[in-house]
């Protein structure tokens, strides 16, 4: 199990458990994360699930792959540390990551 902490564009977080092999994008929607939609349900399509890899974690995490970074290009906002949630696996040495949630559009 891993911690995944989710922090709103006010500052609020909450921290949720996710088990190694889900998505954080599937612990976000499991939980009712304001914000991370995956409306494409985890198909790497929708870019509805964006988030900011909090930057102490972004070297760990890595970068996009290449459909994701594709997609990300498209996305309002995009920062370096952005990635689409549906693609980041949780692992054990995940635990702690921090997610920032995008403004609202
Ligand atoms: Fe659609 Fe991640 S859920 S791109």
């Amino acid at each position: 199990m891993a911690t995944i902490v989710f922090i709103q564009p006010d500052g609020s977080r909450e921290t949720h458990a996710g088990m190694p092999g889900q998505s954080i994008m599937d612990c976000a929607v499991d939980n009712g994360v304001p914000g991370i939609r995956a409306q494409c349900g985890g198909g790497c399509t929708c870019s509805t699930c964006h988030g900011f890899v909090g930057a102490a974690w972004f070297d760990r995490v890595g970068a996009p792959v290449d459909d994701e970074a594709d997609i990300l290009e498209f996305v309002p906002g995009r920062r370096f540390t952005s990635r689409l949630t549906c693609q980041i696996v949780i692992r054990e040495d995940l635990d702690g990551i921090v997610i920032h949630v995008p403004a609202p559009e």
